[in-house]
């Protein structure tokens, strides 16, 4: 069965996807929706998709597509994302899901009444080393998982690599931890603490980062306990440069370790210590890089748009569901909620459903 695709928002990320739908069996674009009517032109001519739209609803009533791609950036995810799935029409959406749990929960009740997918395109939750470490979690390779700790890039400041990367992290952690229970978490900005008035929109701590919402501060630290016991960690450190190789997860175990790496759009890798303790760096030797075969050649977005056509077939789960999404979103913005009481432990999911900055603000 060939999936009829209604895709929002031709700009960087949308081309993207589009490249990698071009070069897909099942998948075909039938129509485009961008409130600029110049990226609709130039979109449509190098992808051939000749039937344009302003309005994703209108694409929606005029089109009746399976499958509609929000690539628009985070502020304008959850419009047309609700547009599509009232009208019972499935929805793959870029990352962060939302601007704040208000607007990700009126997505997920959105999908749960028409009895469409939503699914979230953090897409190293099909990426074969991330899939791989579970499986050598699961075959005891490492014994009981005692922390996870999450890894970013960097190369932009705290307060939006929060945003813009922070849930492809969370994401990864969910996977390996299991269910949070809590965040406690610490934001500095320019050597101290952050405060209320510390609080700016991403567009004016980096004027040409994303429209991702309120961001605050240059380094952060936070702690989360998953259920069962297992700790995790993650780090924001405003190093200025980008290090992709230094992106994705550690997974510390009682009887060994797993250095998880996503970079890009590939697997990436794994590396594996056969022992819980790293001890001094000159005993490093004994890391092993894990052998990913063919499956480090694949796309990890090809890969989140097939498992996607097989959860909507029925035949697999639905990959970074809005669930999973809300959940990895809530991990991040939950540092800010700590931080504003000192750092105290915050239950997951948050109780209040504003962005915690935003509440914060309001006083
Ligand atoms: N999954 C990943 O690895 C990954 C990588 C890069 C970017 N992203 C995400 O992709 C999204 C888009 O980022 P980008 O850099 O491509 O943005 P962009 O600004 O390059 O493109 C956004 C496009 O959406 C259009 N648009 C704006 N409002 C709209 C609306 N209401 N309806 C329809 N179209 C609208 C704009 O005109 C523009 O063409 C962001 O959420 C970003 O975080 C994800």
């Amino acid at each position: 069965m060939t999936l009829r695709i209604g895709f929002v928002g031709c700009g960087g990320m949308g081309k993207s996807h589009l490249r990698t739908l071009r070069d897909l069996d099942g998948f075909d674009v039938v129509a485009l929706s961008d409130v600029s009517t110049e990226a609709l032109s130039t979109c449509g001519e190098e992808f051939g998709v000749a039937d344009h739209y302003t309005d994703c609803a209108e694409m929606c009533d005029a089109v009746k597509p399976d499958l509609v791609v929000v690539a628009t950036q985070t502020r304008h995810h959850h419009g047309p994302s609700v547009a599509a799935l009232e009208r019972g029409i499935h929805v793959l959406c870029e990352k962060p899901m939302a601007i704040d749990p208000v607007e990700a929960d009126e997505m997920v009740a959105a999908a749960h009444k028409s009895g469409a997918i939503l699914s979230i395109n953090q897409q190293n939750h099909v990426n074969p080393a991330v899939e791989r470490a579970l499986q050598m979690i699961e075959a005891g390779d490492i014994g009981d998982v005692v922390m996870v700790r999450g890894r970013n890039k960097h190369g932009r400041k705290s307060g939006n690599e929060f945003t813009e990367m922070g849930t492809h992290i969370t994401d990864i952690m969910l996977r390996m931890g299991g269910k949070p229970l809590w965040v406690a978490g610490s934001v500095m900005w320019e050597g101290r603490e952050v405060t209320a008035d510390d609080i700016m929109e991403a567009k004016e701590m980096s004027p040409n980062d994303r429209d991702s919402g309120p961001v605050a501060g240059d380094r952060a630290i936070a702690h989360y306990g998953f259920e069962g016991g297992t700790l995790g960690e993650i780090q924001f450190l405003g190093y200025k440069a980008l290090q992709n190789t230094n992106y994705g997860v550690d997974v510390l175990g009682s009887e060994g370790q797993l250095a998880v790496r996503v970079s890009g759009f590939k697997a990436g890798g794994i590396w594996h210590l056969p022992r819980p303790m790293e001890g001094t760096p000159a005993d490093l030797g004994d890391w092993s890089a894990v052998d990913l075969g063919a499956e480090a050649e694949k796309e990890t977005e090809a890969l989140m748009y097939q498992r996607l056509a097989a959860a909507i077939a029925g035949n697999a789960a639905v990959p970074a569901s809005g669930e999973a999404g809300r959940l990895a979103m809530e991990m991040v913005i939950g540092i800010y909620a700590s931080h504003r009481q000192a750092g105290v432990r915050v239950a997951l999911p948050l109780a209040d459903r504003r962005h915690p900055l935003d509440a914060w603000r309001a006083g």
